[in-house]
């Protein structure tokens, strides 16, 4: 027997192989206000299960064919969520302790009274409803997250992380996919991927291959794609090795009127299917992705066009002046050295690394074949070479980007004791990473050969270097360069790199 009430009555499945009790169940329950599903086994248990949604399973210990065990197993791997309680006889509450222990929310000794029925029903209807909030809960913390993710500006990297992490706790996923288009738009491309361990079998990692075709005419009609088993199958040219498709989801990510990536959402355990809430609660989730991928893009290419500028510049100065040849390179390697051992962030040691590899682009306004004479410079030239710190910073200091390494570029010839210039600034006052290219491009420019001298050894650099700490250079930055220069060297010579003798 089957009543239909409203849509807010708690749904009930009765599984049992006596009608006599089915029908009991049902009538008493029905006439509660609940909407009641009877069936006869378990089998068509399962089938139901499949197709319509409950909130509670009340199901009979010891049928034919598939028991209430194996009916538990199954409610279990396809909605941890649902409420399950057992019934039977009293020569049975050993095996019903069992089903407890695998999960099952309570057990109903037969023969009962249909009040303590209904007593265990009850509180097994509030069970699920905490289980559902907090489920919620979970899905609102993951989107929450991923809002803060996106206003956080973090490595595109960590990003993609967590847009999966979310994905996969929203869904509760088996594996996620996201696919993201190549610079010309042309074609996606796996960026990121997670499976739960063990899924595909053993340590298998293939996905398969979705039909892009069938995919991109399906996004056109603007719906994302759900679909379950055979029909999921079909959206594929290459499957996942062994395994079935019991549930696929696919989200177009747009950003400004383009798809820019492919969110896939895949379920491989039986009875696992995605449902149109989670379609609904991902479809939020992959058009906040989408926004934060798109920004995340627009700064990386806007990071390659500041690193390519840099070296634009560094191989035009190169290219004037063969001296050059490699110097900023090494300037830059000494001073993030230097940074990374003061503990410098990722961002201040970048900013130091290209400070350096700029740091004498103000020689692109001299005349380098007077300066790179094997004779002494006369006061005139010298006077034209002490420009270049100021004639840098008028280069550099146009490019918003740059403004940040302009100071460091200015000051690199400062000296400690405030005798050097262009402004002659001392101690602090002169900026830090200022202080630290002045250490690494004097240590660099005596272990390599001038037009006017032979490279000096590196032991010999290195007791001008303490020499001069506290006059020329900072005795602090002078202490650091020590430790960290006699670790650099180390490495360069175990990856087979040259090092100054
Ligand atoms: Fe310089």
């Amino acid at each position: 027997m089957e009543y239909t009430l409203s849509d807010e009555s708690p749904r009930v499945l009765v599984v049992d192989d006596e009608a006599v009790i089915r029908e009991i169940i049902s009538d008493f329950l029905s006439m509660e206000g609940y909407v009641v599903k009877t069936v006869g086994n378990g089998e068509e248990a399962i089938k139901e299960l499949e197709t319509n949604i409950f909130d509670i399973v009340i199901t009979d210990l010891k049928m034919p064919r598939v028991d209430g065990l194996q009916l538990l197993d199954h409610i279990k791997n396809m909605d941890r969520e649902m409420v399950a309680i057992m019934m039977t006889g009293f020569g049975t509450v050993e095996t019903a302790i069992k089903a407890m222990k695998k999960g099952a929310y309570d057990y109903i000794l037969k023969p009962f009274k249909m009040d303590d029925v209904l007593l265990v029903l009850k509180r097994g209807l509030e069970q699920h409803r905490l289980k559902l909030e907090n489920i919620q809960l979970k899905e609102t913390l993951s989107l929450y997250k991923l809002s803060e993710a996106i206003s956080a500006n973090l490595p595109f990297d960590d990003m993609l992380e967590i847009i999966l992490d979310s994905t996969m706790q929203v869904a509760s996923a088996d594996a996620v996919q996201l696919l993201l288009t190549d610079q010309h738009n042309n074609s996606f491309k796996e960026s990121k991927r997670k499976i739960s361990p063990g899924i595909l079998g053993g340590d298998a990692t293939d996905l398969g291959e979705p039909d892009m075709d069938r995919l991109m005419a399906l996004f056109d009609e603007d719906s994302p794609v759900i679909y379950h088993g055979h029909r999921a199958q079909v959206m594929f040219l290459q499957l996942p090795c062994a395994v079935t498709f019991e549930s696929y989801m696919a989200f177009p990510l747009r950003a400004g009127g383009r798809i820019i990536g492919i969110l896939q959402v895949f379920s491989f355990s039986k009875g696992k299917k995605f449902n149109e809430g989670k379609r609904k609660l991902l479809t939020i989730l992959a058009g906040r992705a989408a926004a934060a991928i798109e920004n995340a893009m627009l700064y990386t290419d806007l990071q390659d066009t500041f690193k390519q500028t840099i070296q634009s510049f560094a191989h035009a100065l190169e290219a004037k002046d063969p001296y050059t040849h490699g110097h900023s390179d090494r300037v830059a390697e000494y001073s993030e050295a230097v940074a990374k051992g003061l503990q410098f962030s990722l961002k201040e040691t970048e900013i130091i690394r290209q400070a350096a590899v700029l740091h004498d682009i103000g020689k692109l306004g001299m005349r380098f074949e007077e300066l790179n004479k094997p004779q002494k410079l006369t006061a005139e030239e010298y006077q034209m070479f002490k420009q270049h710190p100021t004639m840098g910073r008028r280069i550099l200091e146009p490019i918003a980007f740059l403004s940040d390494i302009v100071p460091l570029v200015y000051h690199h010839h400062e000296k400690f004791d405030g005798s050097g210039y262009p402004e002659g600034l001392a101690g602090q006052d002169i900026p830090l990473g200022a202080r630290i290219l002045a250490v690494a491009d004097t240590y660099d420019a005596m272990t390599t050969d001038r037009p006017y001298r032979k490279a000096l050894p590196h032991k010999v650099a290195i007791s001008e270097l303490k020499r001069f700490a506290g006059t020329q250079f900072d005795p602090m930055v002078v202490g650091i360069f020590l430790i960290v220069i006699e670790k650099y060297r180390k490495e360069c010579i175990e990856q087979g790199k040259s090092v100054p003798k």
